[in-house]
């Protein structure tokens, strides 16, 4: 496995560009199956995930090209109904796919994604949107059968906010016929970035970004040219390397209000950041202090993928911080690896006790799942000695761009050893 390996204690200094977002260019990519003609998609990050996407679409019959940070979609003529079932293991985030193909093709096979290291991800909601669309699902060893003659529109409340099934009812519906509205919808800013990548191919949606989304059904699609929005995780992430180095780094183009919980709670940390309006940046503090209590939620609260960064922040602050994790039932598995590097942790079921000890000592750490791998990156930035972050390429370099030459830039010690 390849490894980061950290000489800690260096302030970040310097400017850097986020790139676009992996939560946003999979369901775009999933929505490219709708129009079977051409989608160009502009600002796509160079990632594992996104790699792993691309070649289902071209194992189900697709064509892609790609010209930097471009890929164009073809998907004219019958695409392969059978998902194959590697990636959607690998990557169950595949799971998107299932709402663009029964739109179109009105069938598809599609292996049970199963759960990951945070949690056990139930699709529940999916299946329950997709058949109140009128499909008729059927799960049996391993797999998911759907079918339909035709999708209807209805009126669909979601038990909870879950982005992946807002998303998979939304691709199906804008094929059904009459309109469909979507009730305790989430509100990511990734939802919005789908509705408009959807109106653009000739789809009638509105409201993405509220808890209720309004799709009208239509018939023919066209081609469509889209740029990904900014990752605000990504955003986030480097933010609080900034923090957790007591750095001054300018952070460029992304979307401050993307991120408006994490800079509010970084400048309770103590940080000072000012907003521009496609950049931040921002000055840590020597030490940051603690921030009592930072519970995750659906957006537009505070995000889940920047529960662990947060924590590597705290390990080092001057108080108690209590994390509250309320999306994910098993996503504090970066706290034991922290604690190796003498951080004083808790945990109590869904919640973390964090007290900031002066100092982390570097160790060697194992990446347990993509942000918590972030989160002790982070770690060793600011520890003394060495840090040795193991299993970068199986989670890290899912969900981030180059992080180690990024980091390298703004003025780290790090190196990475296959
Ligand atoms: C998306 O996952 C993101 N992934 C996750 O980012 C993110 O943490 C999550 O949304 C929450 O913001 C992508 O967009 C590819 P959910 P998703 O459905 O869609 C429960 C990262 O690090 N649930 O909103 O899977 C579920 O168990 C990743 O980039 C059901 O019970 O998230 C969880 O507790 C990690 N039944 C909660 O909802 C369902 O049918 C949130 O899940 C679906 C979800």
């Amino acid at each position: 496995m390849a490894v980061y390996i950290i000489n800690g204690g260096n302030r970040l200094e310097g400017e850097l560009r986020v790139e676009g977002s992996k939560n946003a260019v999979l369901p775009i990519l999933a929505a490219s199956i709708i129009n079977g003609k051409n989608s160009v998609i502009h600002n796509v990050p160079y990632l594992k995930d996104v790699n792993t996407l691309i070649n289902v679409l071209e194992s189900i019959g697709c064509k892609c090209s790609f010209e930097g940070d471009t890929v164009i979609v073809n998907s004219t003529g019958d695409l392969d109904i059978n998902i194959p079932e590697k990636p959607v293991r690998e990557m169950r985030s595949s799971i998107i796919l299932m709402g663009a193909m029964l739109g179109r093709f009105k069938k598809v096979k599609i292996s049970f994604p199963g759960g990951c290291e945070i949690g056990l991800r139930p699709i529940n909601l999916h299946l329950s949107g997709l058949r109140l669309l009128g499909a008729k699902i059927v799960e049996s060893n391993g797999y998911i059968l759907c079918e339909c003659d035709k999708l209807y529109g209805n009126d669909i409340y979601l038990d909870y906010p879950s982005v992946g099934a807002t998303e998979n009812i939304m691709l199906a519906a804008v094929m059904a016929e009459g309109v469909t509205t979507i009730k305790n919808a989430a509100r990511e800013p990734e939802i919005v970035d789908l509705q408009n990548f959807l109106n653009k191919m000739g789809a009638k949606i509105v409201g993405a970004g509220t808890d209720t989304i309004r799709i009208q059904g239509v018939k023919g699609f066209h081609d469509v040219e889209h740029t990904v929005i900014p990752d605000r995780i990504v955003a986030g992430t480097y933010a609080v390397a900034a923090a957790i180095t007591g750095g001054r780094v300018i952070i460029r183009d992304i979307i401050p209000e993307h991120i408006k919980p994490v800079i509010s709670k970084l400048r309770e940390s103590g940080c000072t950041i000012y907003r521009y309006d496609k950049d931040i940046s921002i000055i840590g503090k020597r030490r940051p202090n603690a921030v009592n209590i930072i519970k995750t939620m659906p957006y537009p609260g505070f995000p889940t993928d920047m529960q662990a960064q947060m924590m590597a922040l705290m390990c080092i602050s001057r108080g108690t911080t209590m994390f509250i994790e309320t999306i994910f039932e098993s996503r504090f598995k970066h706290a034991e690896e922290l604690i190796k590097m003498g951080a004083n942790i808790r945990i109590e079921g869904r919640s973390a006790i964090v007290k900031g000890v002066n100092k982390l000592k570097g160790a060697h750490v194992f990446s347990r799942d993509l942000r918590g791998g972030a989160a002790l990156v982070l770690a060793g930035l600011a520890a003394e000695g060495t840090t040795i972050v193991d299993n970068v390429d199986l989670h890290i370099e899912r969900g981030y761009e180059n992080l180690d030459l990024k980091l390298k830039d703004l003025g780290a010690d790090i190196t990475k050893e296959k």
